[in-house]
């Protein structure tokens, strides 16, 4: 109720607004393009545009270039605003010159069919998920990988490639869906952080001071009161928390790497041209690569190279990491 009658003002309030600066364009016919509305507009995008250009959207990744559209889909802004054409016909994406993660990547073509329908399509999943407005980030924060697929296929001895998760790999720690899980175990995932109403830009993307989303995307502490204290209270949401919920996570992989490299013989794993790569004390590569040891590389790389250290879903985290060192050692982490 309370709800329907600041919305009645809000509106009461845009109508007011609207009329004043309608009046105030037709004082000034004749003068196109300087009526305050427009200028207002104007203003907005050299906002959002100085937030944009702190963010690394604004480089494509060098590695990516001139690779055609298999990167380019997710690496370059034309790439990604026109990926449905390039991906479903034989027209050629070979760009003269790389294009960052720019307004038309998010706001034209297939960026701004996500932003309308909500909807991304994941290769981990049947259903399309759901992210509302933060479906744009996921067509591209995904580990580019089917983990069901991969262990069934190293399963029975015939993966061709150790293939590992693309280092974007958010939305599959935060669905609780991505990981390489071995069937008949049960995980543990956390709901909360993975289903609200729009995914990644409820954190990311806060409402700066004057009402604009921020497109620095990134998730300050400054922003903890409407980004996090929705659902935790403020004394929780302090970085210090993140951080030993952070560091927990970061001695859990250390241990699940330590199990990979005794169980393998290998001194470091590396991965180049798509593949996990082990290297022996003398630099020579490991082979033989068993079935369990290529699982638990797989979601030590993967909660690894995603960055949040856990946060984004704490629970499946610990759980991914937990059965992956069982059923590599037959312990308990
Ligand atoms: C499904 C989307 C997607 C596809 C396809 C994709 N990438 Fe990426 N890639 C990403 C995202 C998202 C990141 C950023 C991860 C981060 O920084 O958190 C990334 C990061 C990278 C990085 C690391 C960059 C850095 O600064 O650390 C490299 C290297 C890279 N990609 C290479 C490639 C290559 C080569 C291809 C094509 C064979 C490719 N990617 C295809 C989404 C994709
Ligand atoms: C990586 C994706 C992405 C990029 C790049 C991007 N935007 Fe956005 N933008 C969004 C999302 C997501 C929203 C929020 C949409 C919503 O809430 O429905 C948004 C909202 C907006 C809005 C609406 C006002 C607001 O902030 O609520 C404007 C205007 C806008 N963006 C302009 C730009 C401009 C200009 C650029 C380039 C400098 C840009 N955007 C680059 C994803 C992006
Ligand atoms: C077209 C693909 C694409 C889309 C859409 C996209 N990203 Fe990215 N994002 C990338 C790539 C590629 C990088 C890495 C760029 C680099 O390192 O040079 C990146 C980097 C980032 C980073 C910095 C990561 C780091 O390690 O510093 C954050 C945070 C991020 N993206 C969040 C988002 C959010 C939130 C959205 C949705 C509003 C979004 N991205 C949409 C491709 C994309
Ligand atoms: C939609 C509600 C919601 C929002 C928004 C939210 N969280 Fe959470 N978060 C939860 C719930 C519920 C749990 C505990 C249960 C679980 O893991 O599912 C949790 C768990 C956590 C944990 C793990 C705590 C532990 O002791 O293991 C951390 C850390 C965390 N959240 C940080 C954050 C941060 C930082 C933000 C903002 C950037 C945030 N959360 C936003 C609901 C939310
Ligand atoms: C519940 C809030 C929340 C949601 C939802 C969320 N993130 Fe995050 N994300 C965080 C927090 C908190 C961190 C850790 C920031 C830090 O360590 O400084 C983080 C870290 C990251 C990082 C690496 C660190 C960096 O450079 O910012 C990337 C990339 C990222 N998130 C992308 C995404 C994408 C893409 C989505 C949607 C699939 C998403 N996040 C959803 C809260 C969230």
């Amino acid at each position: 109720m309370k709800r329907k009658i600041y919305l009645v003002i809000f509106l009461a309030l845009a109508v007011l607004l609207f009329v004043g600066c309608s009046d105030n364009g037709g004082s000034n016919e004749g003068t196109a393009g300087e009526s305050p509305g427009e200028m207002l507009t104007l203003d907005l995008i050299a906002k959002i545009s100085d937030e944009w250009k702190s963010s690394p959207h604004q480089y494509g990744v060098k590695a990516t270039e001139g690779r055609g559209i298999s990167c380019g889909q997710c690496h370059d802004g034309v790439g990604f605003a026109d990926r449905e054409v390039y991906v479903n016909t034989d027209v050629d994406f070979a760009p003269a010159h790389q294009t960052g993660i720019d307004c038309q990547a998010c706001h034209s073509g297939f960026g701004k069919k996500l932003l309308d329908t909500g909807l991304a399509e994941l290769p981990f999943m049947d259903e399309p998920f759901k992210g509302g407005s933060g479906a744009v980030c996921v067509a591209c924060h995904n580990g580019n990988a089917n983990p069901a697929e991969l262990f069934a296929q190293s399963k029975a001895g015939e993966l061709k490639r150790l293939s590992y998760p693309h280092y974007g790999a958010n939305v599959d720690l935060l669905s609780g869906k991505g990981g390489m899980e071995i069937p008949g175990v049960e995980y543990i995932a956390s709901i909360a952080h993975g289903t609200t109403e729009n995914s990644c830009v409820t954190c990311h993307m806060p409402t700066t001071a004057d009402g604009h989303k921020n497109h620095t995307f990134e998730v300050k502490p400054e922003d903890f009161d409407q980004t996090c204290g929705t659902c935790h209270d403020k004394a929780f949401t302090k970085m210090t928390t993140l951080g030993g919920v952070q560091n927990e996570i970061k001695s859990y992989l250390n241990k699940l790497e330590q199990a990979i490299l005794e169980a393998t013989g290998a001194e470091r794993i590396d991965h180049a041209g798509g593949v996990f790569v082990y290297y022996d004390r003398d630099g020579n590569e490991v082979t033989g690569i068993s079935h369990e040891a290529y699982v638990a590389t797989y979601n030590w790389q993967l909660v690894h190279v995603e960055g949040s250290y856990g946060i984004h879903n704490p629970l499946y985290a610990k759980s991914l990491i937990r059965e992956s060192y069982k059923y590599l050692t037959g312990n308990e982490l």
